[in-house]
């Protein structure tokens, strides 16, 4: 028996959440597995409920469970909030108090989407890349931070940060992939400008060493960014930083067709944490749009990672690409000649072919 803690969060997040829930439903009771699941609050949800962004409850739920799935979170409704208690430290403080230090991004275009694309099919058919980021240091918790009064108006500080430490283990999580794969590692820094960076080059290649059998490639970031787009297919593992990894990855995503295609894997504790890359797209939710494709990839990683199940999170993905072959798309994947649906029917569709 799997215990499955479900946090929705805001927007989308409550939708593509619910897609996840009926497929863990079908798959509850087939071949002996079990999987339960309880939900908890957290993002702005959380704080309309309790006035802050990530309850002590819910943290003790995940604490208690064998896995965790993450909706999404944020809204213009929470966007005037003191920063501490803005939604999107509910997500910064659980990959903080699990340890997840390694986020994996699967990149993969699935054929029938191959035109929904917007680059060229020639340049992304067979596309398959992942984007290990960093998960736990640089802006995002350098300190000092904050914003100060100064004469004649305001100063703001982040402070991009690394220890050798954390570069390392990250640096072993990409390598380690690269030998289950094409074996080629891309590091992505900005060591022409950023000390951080030079000592991350330097730490990343003392580890490539030990991987003889895998090749190590360094690009600055703003190179990185142009050649996913001019030749994407070069990448195998692609390794970066926090706020690198974050921006690459939702450039990376529309290679797919859709930043809804994107799942993702939050790794290093005890506990994993499995999310959609998108947001809560404030703009859509509520009206059974959303794609949930990332979220139900999302249940496939964590059926493949944390409850060592491969067949299973083939069958879920294999049942996407059934869908996808039927014509079924939701709207940021229509094309022409295919078949208009909403969340909740995508969920069904995919649920269908798991029976
Ligand atoms: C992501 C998101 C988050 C991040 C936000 C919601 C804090 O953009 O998971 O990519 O920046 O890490
Ligand atoms: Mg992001």
């Amino acid at each position: 028996m799997y215990k499955i803690a479900v946090l929705p969060g805001d927007g989308i997040g409550q939708e593509v959440a619910r897609e996840a829930v009926k497929i863990l439903g079908i798959l509850s009771g087939q071949q002996g597995h079990e999987f339960q699941h309880q939900q908890a609050l957290v993002g702005g949800a959380a704080v309309d409920a309790v006035g802050e962004p990530l309850p002590e409850e819910t943290v003790q739920l995940c604490r208690g469970s064998d896995a965790i799935l993450f909706g999404a979170i944020g809204g213009w409704k929470w966007e005037a909030l003191d920063y501490s208690i803005r939604p999107e430290r509910a997500i910064l403080g659980l990959r903080q108090k699990l340890g997840l230090y390694a986020n994996l991004r699967p990149v993969k275009l699935l054929d029938p989407l191959i035109d929904a694309s917007p680059l060229k099919p020639g340049v992304i058919r067979g596309l398959d890349l992942v984007v290990v980021r960093e998960l736990l240091g640089d802006l995002y918790y350098g300190k000092p931070r904050g914003v100060e009064v100064i004469p004649g108006g305001k100063r703001g500080t982040n402070t991009m940060t690394y220890t050798t430490e954390e570069v390392r283990r990250i640096a072993i999580v990409a390598f380690d992939l690269a030998r289950k794969r094409r074996k080629t590692v891309t590091s992505v820094d900005k060591a022409n400008v950023l000390e951080t960076s030079e000592m991350w080059r330097e730490v990343v290649s003392e580890v490539g060493r030990d991987y003889p059998d895998v090749q190590l490639n360094h690009l600055y970031v703003d190179n990185c960014a142009m050649q996913l787009i001019r030749n994407p297919k070069a990448f195998d593992v692609l390794v970066t930083s926090n706020m690198f990894g974050d921006i690459l990855s939702d450039e990376a995503s529309m290679l797919t067709g859709s930043i809804g295609m994107l799942p993702s894997a939050s790794l290093g504790g005890k506990i994993a944490l499995y999310e959609p890359i998108h947001g809560s797209a404030p703009d859509i939710a509520g009206q059974n749009k959303a794609n949930p494709i990332a979220m139900i990839l999302s249940v496939a990683m964590m059926l493949r990672y944390s409850f060592d199940l491969p067949k299973e999170a083939e069958r879920v993905e294999r049942a996407i690409v059934s869908v996808l072959v039927e014509g079924h798309r939701t709207e940021d994947i229509r094309q022409e000649g295919t078949k208009l649906v909403g969340t909740s029917e995508m969920g069904d569709l995919i649920a269908r072919h798991l029976l």
